[in-house]
C-alpha cells in the first residue's frame, strides 16, 4: 500500500527536468499559450458536434448547454491553473498527482489522459478528414472510398514530422491557423446574423420527449439512476447536451502540459489557461445562438452544421470559406492533442511507469522523438479505422474524471505542501475545488450508460499494466503522501 501511494515530491519532479538528457526547451510566452490553447480548443466540438446536439439532444438551447460546459470548466480551469503554477513540469495532471496523491492515482490519471488525448487527437482527425472530403467533392473532385479513412491517417503523418522537427515550427504554424479560424468563427457569427429568423428560436427549450438517440445504452446513467424514462431535450436535455459539448472545450488542460517549456511558468500558465478558455466560451456561445436562429433545429447538418447553415439560406461562397477555415483549424487542433499526448507518456516513462528508454530527447530537435513517432502512429492507425460518433463521449468522461481528480489534488496539496510558493492561487479553497469535483462528476453521470461502461473497461486494463510493469519499474523512490516529510533521492 506504501508503495503504491508513493509520492514524487515536487522538488524531485522540477529536478528531473533539469537533466540534459530529459530536458525540455524554455521558449513559451503567456500569449504563445493563449494561442497555443485556442488553437487545440476550437474544434470539432465547435464546428461539428453542434449541429448534432441542437438536432438530436437540446434543440435552440445548446447555448445554454455551452454556458453549463463553460461553468464546469472554469471552475476546473482555476484548479489546474493552481497546480499549473506550482508544479511547471511537463505532464499536466498526472505530474500533479504524482506529487499530491501518489504513485498509483498518478498512473491512473495519466493512463486517462491518453484516453482523453490519443482518442480525441484521431477522433477530430477524422472529423478533419470528413470537412476536406467534403471540400474537395464541392470542388468536383471525389475521393474513392477504400474503406480506410486515410486522409485522416495523412494528415495525421504530417503533424507527426512537423511535431518531431521541434515545436518552435509547430506553434508558428499554429498561429497563422488560429488568425485563420478565429476569423472564420467570427465570419460566422456576423454573417450569420443577417440571416436569423426568430421564429427558429421557438421554442427555445423544446418539450421533453424520447427520442433514438436516448434509447437502451445510449440513454444518460443519471436518467436511468433516478428510473427517469430516458428522454431529450427540456431542461434535462440542456445538461445531457452539456456532456456532450464539453468536448469543445478539451484542450485548456493541455496548455499546463507545456509547462516545462514556459519561460515563466508561475505568471504564464494561469494567465493562458483561463484567457483561452475565456474567450472560447463567448465565441461558442455566439456560434450556437447564430447557428440555430439561421435554421430550424431540426434540419441542422449533422457534419457540417456552420458551413451547411449557410448553404441552406442560399450563401454557399460563405459555406466554403467557413470549411476550408474548419480544416485548418481542426489541423491544429489534432497537433496540440498530439503533442499533449507526447508529453504525458513522456513524463511516464520518465518515472520509469512506461519503458523509460523511450524518454530521450532528440539531441537536434530538442523534442521528444521516440514518444512523438510512437504517438503519430498510434493515432494515424485510430484515425483511419473509427468513425467519429460516440468516441467524443468516452474522450469526455475520461478527462472529467481527470478535472475531478485534480480538483481534490488542489485541496490535498494545500494541506500536504502549504510551504510551496504558488503564483496561482484558486479563490475559495477548498470550496471552489469542491463545486468543481461535484459539477465534473454531474456531467459525467449525464453521459450514456455505454459510455460509463467503455471507460470502466479501459480503466480496468490500465490498472492491469500498473501492477504487471509501472510498480516495479518505477523509479520513484518517494514516501507515503501522509508521511510527515517527504524527502528527495
Ligand atoms: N476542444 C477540441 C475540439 O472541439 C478537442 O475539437
Amino acid at each position: 500500500m506504501a508503495q503504491i501511494l508513493r509520492t514524487k515530491s515536487v522538488e524531485q519532479s522540477i529536478q528531473d527536468t533539469e537533466a540534459p538528457e530529459h530536458r525540455l526547451r524554455r521558449r513559451l510566452s503567456a500569449v504563445d499559450l493563449t494561442v497555443f490553447g485556442i488553437g487545440v480548443i476550437v474544434g470539432t466540438g465547435i464546428f461539428v458536434l453542434t449541429g448534432r446536439v441542437a438536432r438530436e439532444t437540446a434543440g435552440p438551447a445548446v447555448a445554454l448547454s455551452f454556458v453549463v460546459a463553460a461553468i464546469v470548466c472554469g471552475l476546473a480551469a482555476l484548479c489546474y491553473a493552481e497546480f499549473a503554477s506550482t508544479i511547471p513540469v511537463a505532464g499536466s495532471a498526472y505530474t500533479f498527482s504524482f506529487a499530491t496523491l501518489g504513485e498509483f492515482p498518478a498512473w491512473i490519471i495519466g493512463w486517462d489522459l491518453m484516453l482523453e488525448m490519443a482518442l480525441a487527437g484521431a477522433v477530430v482527425a477524422v472529423g478533419w478528414s470528413g470537412y476536406f472530403t467534403s471540400l474537395l467533392s464541392t470542388a468536383g473532385i471525389v475521393l474513392p472510398d477504400v474503406g480506410v479513412n486515410y486522409p485522416a491517417m495523412l494528415i495525421v503523418a504530417i503533424l507527426t514530422g512537423i511535431l518531431v522537427a521541434g515545436i518552435k515550427l509547430s506553434s508558428r504554424v499554429n498561429l497563422a491557423i488560429v488568425v485563420i479560424k478565429v476569423t472564420v468563427i467570427l465570419l460566422v457569427i456576423i454573417a450569420g446574423l443577417f440571416f436569423i429568423r426568430v421564429a427558429n428560436y421557438s421554442p427555445f427549450i423544446p418539450p421533453p420527449r424520447g427520442t433514438p438517440a436516448v434509447e437502451g445504452m445510449r440513454a444518460p446513467l443519471i436518467q436511468v439512476l433516478f428510473d427517469i424514462t430516458p428522454v431529450a431535450y427540456g431542461y434535462i436535455g440542456i445538461f445531457s447536451a452539456a456532456a456532450i459539448v464539453f468536448f469543445a472545450f478539451i484542450g485548456f488542460d493541455i496548455v499546463a502540459t507545456a509547462a516545462e517549456e514556459t519561460i515563466e511558468p508561475q505568471r504564464d500558465l494561469p494567465r493562458g489557461i483561463i484567457g483561452s478558455l475565456a474567450i472560447c466560451t463567448l465565441l461558442y456561445v455566439a456560434v450556437s445562438l447564430v447557428v440555430v436562429g439561421m435554421q430550424p433545429y431540426s434540419q441542422l447538418s449533422q457534419d457540417a452544421p456552420l458551413a451547411d447553415a449557410f448553404t441552406a439560406v442560399g450563401q454557399p461562397w460563405i459555406a466554403g470559406l467557413i470549411s476550408i477555415g474548419a480544416i485548418a483549424g481542426l489541423t491544429t487542433v489534432v497537433m496540440i492533442l498530439m503533442l499533449g499526448q507526447t508529453r504525458v507518456l513522456f513524463a511516464m516513462c520518465r518515472d520509469g511507469l512506461l519503458p523509460r528508454r523511450l524518454a530521450k530527447v532528440h539531441p537536434r530537435f530538442g523534442t521528444p522523438a521516440t514518444i512523438t513517432l510512437i504517438v503519430g502512429f498510434a493515432t494515424m492507425i485510430l484515425s483511419g479505422f473509427i468513425s467519429l460518433g460516440e468516441l467524443a463521449e468516452l474522450v469526455n468522461i475520461g478527462t472529467l474524471f481527470a478535472f475531478v481528480v485534480v480538483s481534490a489534488g488542489v485541496v490535498i496539496l494545500r494541506r500536504t505542501r502549504p510551504d510551496l510558493p504558488r503564483a496561482f492561487r484558486a479563490p475559495l479553497v477548498p470550496w471552489l475545488p469542491l463545486a468543481s469535483v461535484l459539477a465534473c462528476l454531474y456531467l459525467m453521470l449525464n453521459l450514456p450508460v455505454a459510455t460509463w461502461w467503455r471507460f470502466l473497461l479501459w480503466m480496468v486494463v490500465g490498472v492491469l499494466i500498473y501492477f504487471l510493469y509501472g510498480f516495479r519499474h518505477s523509479t520513484v523512490r518517494g514516501f507515503r503522501a501522509d508521511s510527515p516529510k517527504i524527502q528527495d533521492s
